[in-house]
């Protein structure tokens, strides 16, 4: 080995480590070619081990070479590599791009169920009038749902209410809300003035304007000296404030066990707004509700004596209201849960 020999075997691994970058894919490829020259047990490492071999007038002439020859190995690399980087990011920023101006995925908003939606101004109308929401059982005794209404056992008026009963000797699903108006006036002394909203359930053949199981909001007020009058006035302030200002209203006779008197109470037609169409079955009149006195009867079965508090109450349909509030022509849609339906109601 002589100096000359040496200094051959270094260029040509210059010129190596050259062609071997220009072929190198990537960075990674870059870094092991690096490792594999420069390193500590690398190619250059294995040359200069030569100088061992050289005369000893020639070994310090060798540092100046390999100083050189590494550098230039160096620079090589670092260009390559950079070169490579700047590559493999363009070529990341092409396929990884986020675009922040892109909108956001929509999150999709729930909405009430119609039902509850109606119950809820309902709720907040009579809250105006000052009637406080209160809740009673869905299961409920016999007792409570007919006889202390005034409905006696085997009494035709049973008729009116076609019943579930559950396996509870004496207990059935209640068949409206009323039997919250014995629960109330036993517990509450007056003056009252609640709705009692609540899932009532029938023995019934279902159409598009029956369902055994529906929500009705009962209401309900006691004290001294309340007077037709004022269930009159109170529901045609309710009545404006559903369905418009300035809607007639009027009440028709009715019967109830647990009222008396009882009435119906209409609204004109929203559809027609009087001359009758299909819609009001051609009577110009939309029915939204049964009212009447609370029956002395009943006061009594409660506590309470008839000739010092006097009461109304009254029951309505909350899908019944929907329905002429939003134009829905079948009950049925309001238990099948389809989102198409339940998603208009916002
Ligand atoms: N409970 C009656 C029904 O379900 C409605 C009603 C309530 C009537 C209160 C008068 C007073 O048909």
């Amino acid at each position: 080995m002589d100096l000359a020999q040496l200094t051959r075997d270094l260029e040509s691994l210059v010129a190596e480590t050259a062609t071997a970058l220009a072929v190198a894919p990537d960075v990674a490829a870059v870094e092991a070619l690096e490792v594999d020259v420069l390193g500590k047990k690398g190619r250059l490492t294995g040359v200069l081990r030569g100088i061992g071999a050289l005369p000893p007038e020639d070994r310090p002439k060798v540092g100046a070479i390999a100083n050189r020859v590494r550098n230039e190995i160096e620079g090589a690399i670092v260009e390559r590599r950079s070169g490579l980087g700047s590559a493999e990011l363009d070529a990341r920023l092409r396929t990884e791009t986020i675009d922040v101006t892109m909108p956001g995925r929509p999150i999709r908003r729930g909405s009430l169920h119609p039902s509850l939606e109606s119950m809820a101004e309902i709720a907040r109308i009579f809250g105006q009038f000052g009637f406080v929401v209160y809740e009673s059982p869905e299961v409920e005794t016999d007792e409570n749902n007919f006889q202390l209404l005034n409905i006696p056992v085997d009494h035709p008026a049973r008729d009116l209410w076609d019943t579930l009963y559950v396996d509870i000797p004496g207990h059935l699903l209640r068949t409206h809300t009323s039997p919250g108006q014995i629960h109330l006036m036993r517990s509450v002394k007056p003056p009252i003035r609640a709705l009692l909203p609540g899932r009532c359930f029938r023995y019934e053949a279902i159409d598009a304007s029956h369902g055994s199981e529906f929500f009705q909001v009962e209401g309900l007020m006691v004290d001294e000296g309340t007077t037709l009058g004022d269930l009159r006035g109170i529901l045609e302030a309710f009545a404006h404030a559903m369905f418009g200002a300035g809607k007639r209203t009027r009440f028709r006779p009715g019967y109830y066990p647990f009222t008396e008197p009882s009435v119906a109470f209409d609204v004109e037609c929203l559809v027609c707004g009087g001359p009758g169409c299909p819609a009001c079955g051609r009577s110009g009149w939309m029915t939204i509700l049964g009212a009447g006195m609370v029956h002395p009867v009943v006061l009594r079965n409660c506590g309470l004596d008839p000739e010092r508090y006097q009461g109304f109450a009254f029951g309505m349909g909350p899908e019944r209201i929907a329905m002429l509030r939003h134009r829905i022509t079948d009950l049925r849609l309001f238990l099948e849960n389809d989102l198409r339906f339940l998603g208009q109601f916002r």
